[in-house]
Parts: C-alpha cells; sequence; structure tokens
C-alpha cells in the first residue's frame, strides 16, 4: 500500500456493506444482502475503500499517520453506505401545516389544491422568495437529512413552473449542494401542476404545456454543466397530466439524452407505470395505484418502484403493497418524499420503519431499498462498501443492523449534527 490512510471508521459494532446477493423476494427473511461483519472497520485514501473487514484485520494491514489520518471511534454504532433518499421535493419555502390539519377534519388534497392551496401556494411562495433564500432554507434541509444518514439527495424543481423560477430552482439546488457538503442529484419536473398564473384562464392548462415545451424544456436542457438537470419527471395522474400530455417531455428528454423517473399512481392508475417502463424510467416513484400489467411491464424495464411511506401516511391512504411487487420481481426503493405539502419528513429510518411494519418489506429489503435500489435508479456507485469503491458512509448510533426499524425514527448519525 503507498503511504497512510486518510481515515479510518473503527470499532464499530457492526460494518454493514451491502456487498451481498440482491434480496430474493421467495426468501425475504434472509439477510446474506447485508453482508455483516462484526467489530468492522473501513480505511479510506483518496475517496476510496482500500481495506475493510474486522478492524483487527484493517488496522493490521494500513498505516496510519497519527497526525494526519481522521480516526472514527465508531463504538456501539453500525458503520453502513451513506443512505440514499431518491426522491425529494425539498427545495421550497416555509410550510404548508395547515392543510395536513384540514385533511385531518376532512378535507381532500384535490379540494385543497382546488381552492389555491396545495403545490400552487408552494410555487407562489418560491418565487417570491430571494435565491439567497432559497438556497440557505435547502442546505439547512440538507444538513438535517444528512444527521439521519442519508449522503445522497434527490432534489426536484417543480414549485417554479415558469421558465426563469425554473432555472433559478436548478441553480439553487447545486447552490445549496455545495454549501450544504451533500451530494445532490437534481430532477427538472415542469409537469408538476398548471403554473398558477395560467391555471384560471380559459385555454391555460393548452398554454402551459405549450410555453413548457417551447420556452422552458429547451432553456433547461440548454443549462452549463453544473445546473443542467440529472434526471426529468412528471406527474402522471388524474390530478397532474395525462399519459398523452407526458409524452412530448419524455420524448424531448430522450432526444437530449436525459433520464427520466415518474411521480405514478398516487391517486389513480392511468397507466402511468407502462409509460415509465416503455421510456426505460429510472424509477416509478408513489405506486399506491398501480395494475399487476404495469408492474410487470417495470420489472421487464429494470425501472425501480420509489415507495414512499411519508406521503401515503400524511394523505391518510393505505400504504401500497411492496410484498406484492417484489413477488412480480420488482425492485423496490424507499424514499421521503419530502415537501411541504403531503410528506413533510426528513427520516429515512423512520421510512424504513413504515416500510417493514406496513408495506411487508423484509427488514433486509428495507436496507436495499435505501442503499442499492436507490443507487442503481440514480446512476451513483454508492450504496454499496467494497475495496475500491467510493468510500461515502454513515455511522448510524444504533446497536445493530436490526435497529433500522426497530428504532422507528430515533436512529441518527453519530458524526453529522444539523
Ligand atoms: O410527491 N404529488 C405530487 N407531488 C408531491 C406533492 C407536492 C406538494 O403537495 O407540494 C408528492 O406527493
Ligand atoms: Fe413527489
Amino acid at each position: 500500500m503507498s503511504g497512510p490512510i486518510d481515515a479510518i471508521y473503527r470499532n464499530a459494532a457492526e460494518l454493514v456493506t451491502m456487498d451481498g446477493p440482491p434480496p430474493d423476494p421467495s426468501r425475504p427473511f434472509d439477510h446474506a444482502p447485508l453482508a455483516v461483519i462484526e467489530d468492522g472497520a473501513i480505511a479510506v485514501r483518496a475517496g476510496r475503500v482500500v481495506a475493510l473487514g474486522t478492524t483487527r484485520d484493517v488496522l493490521a494491514s494500513v498505516e496510519i499517520d497519527p497526525k494526519n489520518t481522521c480516526d472514527f471511534d465508531c463504538v456501539g454504532a453500525v458503520v453502513a453506505p451513506g443512505l440514499i433518499d431518491a426522491h425529494t421535493h425539498a427545495l421550497f419555502v416555509g410550510h404548508r401545516a395547515d392543510e395536513f390539519v384540514a385533511r385531518i377534519e376532512g378535507a381532500t388534497y384535490a379540494d385543497i389544491a382546488a381552492k389555491g392551496g396545495g403545490i400552487a401556494r408552494s410555487v407562489r411562495e418560491l418565487r417570491a422568495a430571494s435565491d439567497e433564500h432559497l438556497i440557505r432554507e435547502l442546505a439547512a434541509r440538507l444538513k438535517r437529512l444528512r444527521s439521519y444518514g442519508t449522503t445522497t439527495v434527490e432534489v426536484k424543481t417543480g414549485y417554479g413552473l415558469d421558465t426563469e423560477s425554473e432555472l433559478r430552482s436548478l441553480r439553487a439546488i447545486r447552490a445549496a449542494s455545495v454549501r450544504a457538503g451533500v451530494r445532490v442529484k437534481s430532477t427538472f419536473l415542469p409537469l408538476h401542476a398548471v403554473d398558477p398564473a395560467l391555471r384560471s384562464l380559459p385555454d391555460g392548462r393548452q398554454r402551459y404545456l405549450e410555453r413548457t415545451m417551447r420556452e422552458t424544456v429547451p432553456a433547461v436542457f440548454a443549462l452549463e454543466d453544473g445546473a443542467r438537470p440529472d434526471y426529468v419527471d412528471a406527474y402522471v395522474d388524474t390530478t397532474g397530466f395525462s399519459v398523452e400530455e407526458t409524452r412530448p417531455l419524455l420524448d424531448a428528454a430522450k432526444r437530449a439524452g436525459i433520464p427520466v423517473r415518474m411521480h405514478i399512481g398516487q391517486f389513480a392508475d392511468i397507466e402511468g407505470a407502462e409509460l415509465a417502463a416503455e421510456y426505460g424510467a429510472k424509477s416509478a416513484d408513489h405506486l399506491e395505484h398501480v395494475s399487476d400489467a404495469g408492474l410487470r411491464a417495470m420489472a421487464r424495464a429494470g425501472t425501480v418502484a420509489m415507495l414512499l411511506p411519508g406521503a401515503a401516511f400524511s394523505l391518510g391512504q393505505s400504504m401500497p403493497d411492496a410484498r406484492r411487487m417484489r413477488s412480480l420481481g420488482v425492485e423496490v426503493g424507499l424514499a421521503t418524499d419530502c415537501n411541504p405539502g403531503t410528506s413533510y419528513v426528513e427520516n429515512l429510518p423512520l421510512v424504513a420503519a413504515f416500510a417493514v411494519r406496513q408495506m411487508g418489506l423484509s427488514t433486509a429489503e428495507a436496507w436495499w431499498a435505501l442503499t442499492r435500489a436507490p443507487a442503481r435508479s440514480l446512476d451513483w456507485e454508492g450504496g454499496v462498501l467494497r475495496v475500491g469503491g467510493v468510500a461515502d458512509v454513515c455511522v448510524l448510533d444504533m446497536p445493530t443492523w436490526r435497529a433500522l426499524p426497530y428504532a422507528v425514527g430515533s436512529v441518527r448519525d453519530k458524526f453529522s449534527r444539523p
């Protein structure tokens, strides 16, 4: 080995590498996917893993320079690949707590949106905020997400909905990622709702779709490297956009070489899963309403089902049946959907707790759903720890991997404070 290492994480009660075989849906209670090492350690040089194993073996195989090697004592904690949150709308200002109260008192999401609340309200609030305000709010939120063990976060636009506000959103996402020191993948979500400034016009919907394709999409796709979105998204639902309304955007993304992910079946099945599969979407997200045929198409296309229990919980819906998806051959991921309307949640371990108790995932599948599955959906090499691979870790303050759902949202990263 060439010289001293940069960092060592050692004495971990357990090192979860996630370097085992993918979970087999016919044997969900097999824990092999986690590939756990007790009393584990991991050594890092230049951002890569140079050794991992038991603390004893790793210490014997690397050179430590007491002045320059960062030494993280992980006693009593679990070292794991940094968790990955592959669906958030974390770029927003303010909150919509009154809408949650109204829903508890019987209003529906659609009632609230029809009265000018919902997404349109967050659009007005984002447009009124300065760039600095947007960046500050998102950077603070990214640090809070990080404090729960999440090291990679997908962040969508979709509260801009006009050209200038969408461009501003994408630049703010990049700036906040740098400021918070949290890895971000950005997603352009123009088909989230109709721009509230056009909505009341008789042909407002048509004008919005037309303007988006003529003006917003080309401007966004021409953005400088750092701010160009990594993904394109559309909300395909009765409360969002139809399959036919969505196709031009997906075709434009394809021509520009930008992969897609989609909101599918949150309120109704309008065959969005089939559309997602047709366009080779990296993920189809929500899926409270989806047919077996749609799921089979996703399985064939390799589209990850990104389930969002925070949203189903907040909307009072029944949780999607992850077991059914697994048995049809679909890979399942979990994400917070962090947003001010339907899922004011920043805590991925809490999402894992919902998933194992209320969606039928096993604990090993939940780990996979927070690491390997979202990594694949984001074309990112993390989510696994192996020699030569990226050294992206979280240190979860819990005695065993079993506690990720068991602790019901009480787990924090030992070395990361918001
Ligand atoms: O994923 N359903 C559409 N989008 C979000 C909600 C956004 C909002 O209400 O502000 C979701 O649940
Ligand atoms: Fe969402």
